[in-house]
Order: structure tokens, then sequence, then C-alpha cells
């Protein structure tokens, strides 16, 4: 239905004025690419632009629609911004969200980083990111929900349910953006920017849902990928842009380029600014970030009969609605309030949800003989580049983090410990052994210490004080910068440097405690023979450090769960648990077998498996009870397991469920999850945990793309992790 409002205002502009809709420029203080807008003012105040990415305060974006306002026909400017993971109060990066697979929390992370943006100006964020990735080398895999087709999508819809609300016009919602469209967690090699070839089984089973599940949670806008898919770059594929999301999605909303995404199709080799702006409006892309190729080219495409006055139409309608939905023509500046600016960004509740959520994302990989939790009493040394940073904890893609509420995990630790512990400190090695390679590896003036001093020095140093202390804490691993946007590495391990620090701290029979900061499953299969415990911090937002403190002195149980396959080593990238069986599988517990499917120097054995994670307690998993082993369409049947904490705290566990497809039309994965419960059990505690299973949550698409559930036999598994599970089976009839 069309909206009147809208009409009437289309009526009145001119086809310059409606380009000026489709353009969005940036107001400069995050850039990503070589090319920063030029002349906003001007441009605005003559209709040319339709919105302004990172741009905050309310001040300046008052002062920024003012000009809009004063403009022929007064066209609010929509202000996006990438609030990632949350706003100032910085929540843990998004792929450690997902390890907490706590969907109210996520939800509710969402939900305050969208009051503190809209309280800052800001009525758009690009957001949810739910690029399934299965490529631990791509650095990006840090901003999405990881590996699974079923966790990232129930993500994707509370993420927009946080973001978003119920009502776009309550002051402190934000437009969603999802992005990128489509595939680009499928680059090549893992390097970002780069093609994506995929089948249709895997993309319709396994890529496309989180997309459409954020779509279905009413996300307004989504953003359209850089990459090549299977020969037609995102932002120029009319398949995926207008038959797939327009025709068989049905979204109403409005796409986005990403930044420069139009002007690079020029790269891409499909012509010149031109044809490449009128390929892109043509295949179904709204609104150009940054290139301004719309702004300079479509006029003239339209003279010359490349584009209609329907789409340019088209698309200009889709964005002005969404600035109706926002409220934008009721009231500009509803998202400018200077009290709101002072009084909901960075308060006390929403720190602590911020320190909570980081403790529910951290995962316990190994914890030898206790080591871990730590007493509060006795001398840590703790040691490592990444011990005496604020700047590297909140994560990648936190531009506005506050760095002030951002303790070192120096401090952190302090903190949490109290003064009956001793902390000493030392770096004992730079974050890699190449000065420029960790210039590369910081960003927005994210600093992390370096000493110039021979490595063997800085290692003694750090002996010395591990020597005279009772256990070691080392912080190390990944930059912040070492994962995210164009952070791609082909050796997915601790850097050297760090790797020879850590064998140093070992060999004085210490114990050690790797606190290990990544954006990516790292491959630390030598780490993992010879650390008694390793505890994954990832990155956990700006209140990590004191987060990170709760968990190793056993004030909060950890409880997270890998959302994404650790491998033994980047040789076996891609790996992932959902994969299929192959006509010669090798034998469950088997390293090589000749004229199988396997390596002949690594097993086919993750490091780390999907869904792992440990706890200062022990839980223990109850044959299933299934209620029938028949499933008959249009029913359902149920399955139980009881959940037994057998250790002496309480603590959280994630139950998950899995099926497997035996028989069908096309091959099937040998494990899919399909439901997962967060419960809590105090020490001794049990609890029965049930599961419904309905014909619905069998469906696949089949080779014709039919979304359906063949009749046949299927396993079922549940346990702690996607190997660690109980079987049993059942028929659909
Ligand atoms: O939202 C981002 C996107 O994820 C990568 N390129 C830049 C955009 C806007 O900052």
């Amino acid at each position: 239905k069309m909206n009147a409002f809208i009409s009437g205002l289309m009526a009145k502009m001119t086809v310059d004025e409606k380009i000026g809709q489709l353009n969005l420029v940036t107001g400069g203080e995050a850039t990503t690419g070589s090319t920063v807008s030029t002349d906003v003012e001007a441009k605005i105040a003559k209709g040319s632009v339709g919105g302004i990415f990172s741009m905050t305060t309310p001040e300046k974006i008052r002062k920024t629609q003012e000009v809009a306002m004063k403009s022929r026909l007064k066209i609010p400017l929509i202000f996006g911004q990438d609030v990632i993971h949350g706003y100032k109060t910085t929540f843990p990066i998004p792929l450690a969200l997902a390890a907490s697979w706590d969907l109210p929390m996520i939800q509710n992370s969402a939900r305050i980083a969208a009051t503190e943006a809209s309280a800052d100006g800001i009525n758009w964020t690009f957001s949810p990111m739910v690029d399934i990735s299965r490529d631990a080398r791509w650095g990006r895999i840090s901003e999405g929900s990881g590996e699974d087709t079923f966790l990232g999508s129930e993500i994707a819809k509370v993420m927009v349910k946080g973001y978003q609300g119920d009502d776009l016009k309550k002051i402190n919602t934000i437009m969603a953006c999802v992005k990128h469209f489509a595939l680009y967690g499928a680059a090549e090699s893992g390097r970002d920017y780069n093609t994506t070839d995929m089948s249709l089984d895997r993309m319709y089973n396994d890529y496309l849902p989180p997309y459409k599940a954020a779509l279905d949670a009413g996300a307004g806008s989504i953003m359209v990928s850089f990459n090549d898919i299977n020969g037609v770059p995102a932002t120029a594929n009319k398949w995926l842009l207008t038959d797939l999301l327009r025709k068989q999605w049905g979204f109403d909303g409005f796409v986005v380029s990403d930044y420069t995404g139009v002007s690079e199709l020029i790269e891409h080799g499909l012509g010149d600014l031109q044809t490449v702006s009128a390929k892109s409006l043509n295949a179904g892309n709204d609104m150009d970030m940054v290139s301004e190729g719309f702004l300079t080219t479509l006029k003239k495409s339209l003279q010359e009969g490349k584009v209609t006055l329907a789409q340019i139409n088209n698309s200009c309608r889709l964005i002005l609605e969404a600035k109706y939905k926002l409220g934008l023509f009721e009231d500009p500046y509803r998202h400018c309030n200077d009290e709101r600016a002072k009084n909901e960004i960075l308060t006390p509740a929403n720190l602590k949800a911020a320190r909570e959520a980081a403790t529910q994302s951290f995962v316990l990989l190994k914890n030898d003989n206790k080591t871990l939790p730590l007493k509060k009493s006795g001398t840590i040394a703790l040691v490592g580049p990444l011990a005496n940073t604020r700047a590297n904890m909140p994560g990648t893609w936190s531009v506005n983090a506050d760095l002030v509420n951002t303790p070192s995990l120096l401090e952190g630790l302090q903190n949490v410990a109290g003064n009956k512990v001793k902390i000493v400190h030392a770096l004992g090695a730079n974050l890699t052994a190449d000065a420029t390679l960790q210039t590369h590896s910081t960003m927005f003036g994210r600093d992390i210490p370096r000493d110039n001093r021979p490595e063997e020095e800085i290692i003694e140093e750090a002996v010395k004080i591990a020597k005279n202390a009772d256990v070691v804490v080392a912080a190390l691993g990944e930059s912040s910068e070492m994962s995210g946007e164009s952070s791609s590495r082909t050796d997915i391990g601790i850097p050297e440097t760090q790797k020879k620090l850590l064998a140093a701290l070992l060999k004085t029979g210490k114990p050690v405690v790797l606190v290990l900061f990544t954006g990516r499953p790292l491959a630390i299969k030598w780490e993992s023979e010879n650390v008694p415990a390793i505890l994954n911090v990832w990155f956990g937002g700006i209140q990590s450090a004191n987060a990170i403190g709760d968990v190793l002195f056993g004030d909060v149980n950890p409880s997270g769960k890998l959302p994404v396959t650790f491998p033994q080593n980047v040789g076996q990238v891609p790996i992932y648990y959902s994969h299929k069986n192959t006509g010669r599988p090798l034998a469950e517990g088997k390293w090589f077998t000749k004229f199988r499917s396997n390596y002949l120097d690594v097993s086919n054995d993750p490091l780390y498996p999907f869904g792992y994670g440990l706890s200062y307690t022990t839980f223990g998993y109850s044959d299933i009870k299934l209620s029938s082993n028949t499933l008959t369409k249009g029913k359902s049947i149920t399955a139980t397991v009881t959940v037994t904490n057998n250790g002496a705290v309480e603590g959280k566990e994630v139950v998950q469920l899995y099926t497997r497809d035996l028989v069908g039309s096309s091959t099937r994965p040998v494990k899919e999850l399909k439901g997962f419960q967060k419960i809590s059990l105090k020490a001794g505690e049990s609890k029965e945990v049930s599961f419904t299973i309905s014909e619905n949550d069998l469906k696949f698409y089949n080779s014709d793309l039919k979304y359906i559930a063949e009749p046949g036999d299927f396993k079922l598994f549940i346990g702690a992790n996607s190997h660690d599970v109980k079987e049993s089976a059942f028929t659909l009839k």
C-alpha cells in the first residue's frame, strides 16, 4: 500500500532531488576506504544527500539536519553508524556474543546499543552482520555469529528486535541494516572482499537463512556485500537483489550498497562509473554509499534510457518510507536530545550489563588440575602484550567505545582480586616480531605497548617475575585489529614471539593460565597440549577486563560455548561440524586410512568442536527419552534428557539438540543444530530438558529449491557440544 504522505512529497520532487535521496555520504568520523565524501553541506543544501553515516552527537547531527531543513523540500536526513556490538558501552564482539548462546542477553545488548546510539543522534545501524563463515582466515568472522545457520538465524532475529523494538517511532529505537548480502563470509581463501562461488544447495540451506531470518524479524534495510557471487558482484546482481530479495522473499525495506560498493564495480570489470551505477540501480540497489555514482550519473542514464524513472522513484520511495517509519518527517531532530545523551549513555546499568555479557561469552577451553579459578591471595605474574592496554580491549568495530570506562586487564584483575593479591606485570613479548605488522594490526589509535629491546631480554624479564609468583597469567593472542575488516590472516596461530614467551613461562614450572584474546578460531594445538588452562576471552567490550577477573577468580562460572570450530591447523580450514559425509568417510576416531576422505598429516578432528566449552563444574547427561520413535507429519515428538550438575559449584550449561537426516534426495549434513537451551544448575541439581521436534524442523531446500521434509529415518543427538552427544533415532512418516 502506497504511503499517501510520501506520494504527495514525491509529486513535488525533481528528478535531481529524487536521485539525491539515493546518495549516502560519510560524516567523516570512521571511514573504511580511500574515498571520503566532500562538500557535504553544500550537497545537503541542494537536496543531493539522503543520509549521512559516521557522524555522532546531537550537536553535530542537529547542525547537519538543520542544513537539510533549509533545503527546498526540507526532507530529513537519515543518520547511520556502525553500532555493531554496543555503542559507547561496548559489548563483546558479535562472535563472542554468539558464544554466550544467550538470546535474551544478546537482544538486550542490542536494546542498550539502540538506546545509547539514538540518544546520541543516530537512527540507523549497520548491524546485524549475519554472514555465516567457516573460514577462520577471514578477519570478519569476528563480526558475525560464526559457522552455524540455526544459531546465526536465532541471533539475527533477536538483534533486529533489540535494535528496532516493537515500534521504530519510539525515541530509543534505531533501524537495523542486515549485512552483508550475500555470502560475504565465504570469500575465497578467507581473503577479504574476495570472490564467492557457491552451489545453490549450500546457499539456500546454509548461508541464506540468517539474512532471511533478520528480514522476517522486520529489519528495515539491508546492505549489499562487496563480493562477486558466481560471476556477478552482489552490488550489480539482479538475481540476488531483485529475484531473491524482492520477488521470492518479499522484502519491502531499502537496500544500500557497502562503502564505495558501486564504484568498485569498475575494478570488478563491469564498466565505467555511469555504466556500473545504472547496473547497480537496475539490479535492485537503492542507495549508493560514498561512490556518488548515482548522484553524478543516473540523470544522464535516465536521459539515455539506461535506467527508468520508475526505478528511481521506487528506490526514492523506499528510502523516504524508512525515514517516515522512523518518525523523521514528524520531528527531524527527534534523536537530538542533549539530556538523553547525558543521561542514557554509559549508565551504571549499561556498564553492568556489558560486564555480565562478557562473562557469558568467555569459553573455557582447558582447565587441567583445576588450575582455575584462581585464589584471591598470593602473587600473580600477569605477562604478555595484551595485559596492559585499554585501547585493545573493546574489539574490532568499536569506534565509539568509551575508553575511559575500559580498564586494562592489569587494572581489571586488580579490581576484582582486591588488595590481598599482588599482581606484577611484564610485557614479556611484543605483539608481533615485525613492528610493521603490529602497526597494521592496530587502528583508530588503538595502541599496544612495544619494547625495542632484544626479544630474549624482554622474555627474561617476564620469566623473572613468573618465578617469584604463585601463578602466571599470560595475556596473549591477537590484537583487536588482527581480525575484523581487512584483517585476514594465512597464519592463524598466536604470533611466534608470544609463543616463545609462553614456552619460557611453562619452563618455570609454575601453573600457567593462557588468557586468549582472539577474533577468530585460532590454531592453538601446541598451546592446547602444553598449557594447563586456557580461557578464550575473544574481545569482550569495554568491561571485559573486569569480566575476565570475575571468571578467573571464580565469581562467575564460565559457560560460553564455541559458535565456530577451532581447527588443529590452518590447512583444515574450512572446517565445520555440519559437513557432508562423502562417499568415503573416515571411521570415527581414526586418523588416516588409505583411500578414505582424510589427510596424511593430521586427523579430521577439530581441535575444539562447535558447541564446546568447559565449566568449573561438570555436567552429566542421561540417555535420551523420546515420546515416540515415529514422527507423523503435522504432529510433533518430544526428546528429553536429564542434565545433572555433578560438581561443587553452580553453573550454566548450553544443552544442544542436533539431527541427522539419514537418507535424502540430496546429501544431508552429518549433524545439524536444531535447538538449544541455556540452563542454570546448582551444585548437585538435576533438570529435565525437553525439545519438541516437528516436520518443520527437518525441512531443507532440495535440488529443485523446494523447502520440504522427506519421510525416512533420522538420528537425534543431545549433548554438551557437537561431538559429545547422546544418540537416539526416529522415523518421519
Ligand atoms: O558497515 C560497514 C561495512 O560493514 C563495511 N564497509 C563500511 C560500512 C560502513 O562503515
